[in-house]
C-alpha cells in the first residue's frame, strides 16, 4: 500500500481553507492509503507562541482531525514533537540543504517580512517539513496550493540524498486538489485565506452558524451582480462559488447555471446554508470529543506516536548509517 504523510500547524485557528484546500483529502485518502497525519507542533514554533494557548491548540486540531472523519484504526494520527525522529532527521537535512535554496522559499519571504524578528527555524522550516515527509517514506502528500514550492523542495532534497549517499528515501508527490487548492479571504479575495490574518477575512471550523452568515454576507464580492466564475475579475464571487460548490459536493458549473440571472444575495444564502450543512455535524463530533478533559484525544495521539515512531525511527537509522554516524 502507498503511503501518505501530511501536517497541519497548531497556531490557532483551523480554518475553511484548511479544510477544503487540504483535510477533506485527508479523510478521503485514509482507505486507500497507509495514512500518517500530524499536528506539527514543532512548526508552530518558528513563530511566537503562547504555551498554554499552544498546548490547547494542538489538542484542538487533534480533535478536528478525528471530527472531520479521520479514524484512528486506519490512519495514524500524532503529535509531530512526540516521536523525536523528526527533529533529529530535520537537523541531518539541514545539513543536506543549502542557504540558497532555502532564501527562495516564497513562504519564507513573506513571513518573515511580517516578523519583527526572525528566527532561524523560520528559515529552516522547510527542511523539517522535508523530514515528516522522507521519514514515513510518503509516496504523496496531499496540500494546498502554498505548500507546493516546499514539496519540490522535499523532492529535490531526496533525489540528492540519494545520488550521495544511496537509495534511502521514496521521492514523494504533491496532491493539489484541482478545486479548492486555494480559499481566497473573504474580505480580500486577491489573497489566500489564512489564519494569521483578520477573523472576519476566514471561517473557523468552530465558527456558529450565526458567525458563518454574518462572514459570508459581508464577503467581498463586486459591483457587476452577475454570478460568474472568472478568478481574474471576479475573485469574490469566484470564491464563494468554489466554497459552495465544494461544500454541497457539485461541479462550480452547475452553480454558475443556477444562479446565472439571479443576484448576490441568494448566491451568498446558499453559501451560507452549504457551509453550516458541512461544518454543524463536525462541531457537535467535535463537542462530544472534547468532552472532560479530552483524555479520549490524548489517548489516541498517544497510540498514534506509538505507531509514527516506529516506522520514524527505522528511516532514521538507515539515514544516520548512510551519512557515517556510528549507530548506538
Ligand atoms: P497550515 O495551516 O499552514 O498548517 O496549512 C495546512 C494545510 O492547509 C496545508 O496543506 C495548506 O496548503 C492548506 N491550506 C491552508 N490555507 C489554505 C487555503 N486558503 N486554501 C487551500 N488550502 C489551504
Ligand atoms: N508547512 C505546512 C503548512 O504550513 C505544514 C506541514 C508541516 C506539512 N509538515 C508537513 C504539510 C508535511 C505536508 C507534509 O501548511
Amino acid at each position: 500500500m502507498q503511503r501518505v504523510f501530511s501536517g497541519v500547524k497548531p497556531s490557532g485557528i483551523i480554518t475553511l481553507g484548511n479544510y477544503l484546500g487540504a483535510m477533506r483529502n485527508f479523510v478521503e485518502m485514509q482507505a486507500d492509503y497507509e495514512c500518517y497525519y500530524s499536528v506539527v507542533d514543532l512548526h508552530a514554533l518558528t513563530v511566537p507562541q503562547d504555551p498554554q494557548a499552544l498546548r490547547q491548540q494542538a489538542l484542538t486540531l487533534a480533535a478536528l482531525y478525528l471530527a472531520i472523519g479521520i479514524d484512528p484504526q486506519q490512519a495514524t494520527l500524532f503529535v509531530q514533537s512526540h516521536v523525536p525522529a523528526h527533529a533529529e532527521l530535520g537537523w541531518l537535512l539541514q545539513c543536506s540543504s543549502y542557504m540558497g535554496e532555502l532564501s527562495r522559499m516564497t513562504q519564507f519571504k513573506d513571513k518573515a517580512a511580517e516578523q519583527e524578528s526572525v528566527t532561524a527555524g523560520l528559515f529552516t522550516y522547510p527542511t523539517l517539513m522535508a523530514a515528516d515527509i522522507l521519514l514515513y517514506q510518503a509516496d504523496v502528500v496531499p496540500v494546498g496550493e502554498d505548500q507546493k514550492q516546499h514539496l519540490e523542495l522535499t523532492r529535490d532534497i531526496a533525489i540528492r540524498f540519494n545520488n550521495r549517499f544511496g537509495e534511502t528515501f521514496t521521492v514523494p508527490e504533491p496532491v493539489i486538489p484541482k478545486v479548492g487548492a486555494r480559499i481566497m479571504s473573504l474580505t480580500d479575495p486577491t489573497k489566500k485565506m489564512s489564519k494569521s490574518d483578520n477573523p472576519a477575512s476566514y471561517i473557523s471550523l468552530l465558527d456558529e452558524p450565526n458567525v458563518i452568515k454574518k462572514k459570508i454576507n459581508r464577503a467581498v464580492t463586486d459591483s457587476e451582480s452577475v454570478v460568474r466564475y472568472d478568478p481574474d475579475n471576479k475573485p469574490g464571487v469566484s470564491n464563494l462559488l468554489v466554497i459552495h460548490a465544494l461544500c454541497a459536493g457539485e461541479t462550480v458549473t452547475s452553480l454558475e447555471d443556477r444562479y446565472s440571472g439571479q443576484g448576490y444575495g441568494v448566491l451568498k444564502r446558499d453559501t451560507i446554508d452549504a457551509i453550516v450543512a458541512v461544518l454543524e455535524p463536525i462541531q457537535a463530533r467535535y463537542r462530544e470529543l472534547m468532552a472532560g478533559d479530552g483524555e479520549q484525544v490524548l489517548a489516541i495521539l498517544r497510540q498514534g506516536a506509538e505507531r509514527a515512531d516506529a516506522v520514524a525511527q527505522a528511516t532514521l537509522r538507515r539515514v544516520q548509517a548512510a551519512m557515517g554516524l556510528i549507530l548506538p
